[in-house]
């Protein structure tokens, strides 16, 4: 059963229409992660051989990605819920601004294409609305590795000069366990000559991902998950089958919206040990949560508050900080939530607030005051993991509320709104309509378009 999609429009003229006081029940199907399955798409650039890869989610940034690779000369072939990727005829190293701006992950095809071609040019992928996302730990460890970097208007080039036209392998200690950085340079170093050593890795388990299908590739990755990898350098990668990772972010996003709705849902398929930090702030919180398996299950009676701080992994994932806040700006009592990893990722807190939640913000610490509950209104989304606090605050408030920015919203959560019409909410996506009406004049009837929805 899958949910029907309405007609591609542009999604800025989009958004969605949710009845608030909505009770969430049964069990919703966790789609594969959108940041595995974008690294493992550059990652496939290193080999000339055929890669099939399986649960990939539909997402613009992952088409974003497919058309980065059809650019490069690669041959994409859609089997049901599998993808085969062939690289065979790689021909183009460049990456030009109109295909990567936007799309942060597109800079992973650096360490692949060089490793691979023994010279890449991307244009600079910029910042977001979320902070700056330097590349500089990225340009340090391909420098260390061999590559000559320079950079002309506003491109990156990078070319491995030596005559052998691969790169070598050495000890390179990262300065923040930058998750980008650390993918990049094991792509790099997969087909180095020698071993590298990276220090102060990221941990994440979309990098464990990554190196689990370069090393049926025939890498030779130590030590993934650990803040120390080893690779040792081989001369070819070849061909295989993998599949992507369940999404811990999208998993927990479910459950904080099943505990702000004082639900109880089963999320599945995940694995719990990438979402353990997220439990027991959820525990913190009140929740029950019952672990069975590859399935997670989750019931809120009330709402108590409590503290975060975001880390890299295996401390509270900052892409769940968002929808977190909207939790606790519905808590019986004080909260405090840090993002230590984003210089700008506070963009929720005034939606919220216009909401009528009360959150203070001092330099990067959101001080909330939790109330009883929140007011719907009309909000427009300003960044993925933001849009969708906003709709979690959505579905707890007293009416109907519209929340556009929805170009955003689809970047990473896929069949958001079906999967939770799915759920028992009530949400429409409008087209091509700029309303924008006041919520409470709305009617109350149910979605005409409600019966189209059947869970993925
Ligand atoms: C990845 O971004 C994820 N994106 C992000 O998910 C996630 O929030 C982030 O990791 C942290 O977990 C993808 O995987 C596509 P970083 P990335 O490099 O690799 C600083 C989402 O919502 N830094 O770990 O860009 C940087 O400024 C997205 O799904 C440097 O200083 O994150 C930031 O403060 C958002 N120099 C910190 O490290 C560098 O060269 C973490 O960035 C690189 C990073």
């Amino acid at each position: 059963m899958i949910c029907e999609i309405g007609e591609k429009s542009d999604l800025k003229s989009q958004h969605l229409k949710i009845h608030g006081q909505t009770k969430l029940k049964g069990t919703v199907r966790i789609s594969g992660a959108k940041n595995s399955a974008l690294v493992l798409l550059a990652a496939s650039l290193l080999s000339d051989e055929k890669i099939t890869i399986e649960n990939i989610p539909d997402l613009t940034d992952v088409e974003k990605m497919k058309n980065i690779l059809k650019t490069l000369g690669v041959k994409l072939v859609n089997e049901e819920n599998k993808l085969i990727i062939d690289s065979t005829d790689l021909h183009n190293s460049e990456l030009p601004y109109e295909l990567v701006n936007g799309l942060r992950a597109s800079f992973f095809c650096m360490g692949s294409l060089l490793a691979r071609l023994g010279e890449a040019s991307l244009s600079l992928p910029g910042g977001c609305k979320i902070g700056k996302r330097p590349i500089d730990e990225h340009i340090k460890g391909l420098k260390a590795l061999g590559a000559t970097i320079s950079s002309k208007d506003g491109f990156i080039l990078a070319k491995i000069k030596n005559n052998e036209k691969r790169l070598i392998g050495t000890k390179i200690s990262l300065e923040c366990p930058s998750v980008g950085a650390t993918e990049t340079l094991i792509m790099a170093a997969t087909l180095a000559k020698g071993q590298t050593i990276i220090e102060n890795a990221a941990r994440e388990p979309e990098i464990q991902d990554l190196c689990q299908m370069l090393n049926k590739m025939g890498a030779k990755i130590f030590g993934a998950g650990q803040s120390k990898i080893i690779i040792d350098g081989v001369y070819r990668l070849k061909g295989c089958f993998h599949k992507v990772i369940p999404d811990r972010i999208e998993a927990g996003t479910f459950l904080i919206a099943s505990a702000a709705t004082l639900s109880s849902i089963t999320i599945s398929p995940v694995i719990p040990q990438h979402l353990e930090a997220v439990l027991d702030k959820l525990r913190e919180t009140g929740s029950k949560i019952a672990i069975k398996g590859n399935q997670i299950s989750i019931s809120t009676k009330l709402i108590k508050p409590t503290n975060i701080e975001t880390a890299p992994f295996p401390g509270f994932p900052t892409d769940l900080q968002a929808p977190f806040t909207a939790l606790m700006s519905i808590a019986e009592g004080e909260s405090r939530i840090c993002e230590n990893i984003f210089e700008n990722r506070m963009n929720h807190v005034a939606l919220l607030n216009k909401m009528g939640a009360s959150i203070r913000i001092e330099k990067n610490i959101a001080h909330i005051s939790g109330v009883k509950n929140l007011k719907s209104e009309s909000l427009i989304g300003l960044d993925l993991r933001s849009t969708a606090a906003i709709i979690i605050a959505a579905l707890t408030a007293d009416n109907l509320s519209i929340v556009g920015g929805l170009e955003h919203l689809d970047r990473g959560y896929e069949s958001f709104e079906c999967k939770l019409n799915n759920l028992g909410a009530n949400i429409t996506r409008e087209y091509n309509e700029r309303i924008f009406v006041d919520p409470k004049n709305a009617s109350r009837d149910l979605p005409s378009n409600k019966k189209n929805y059947q869970a993925a």
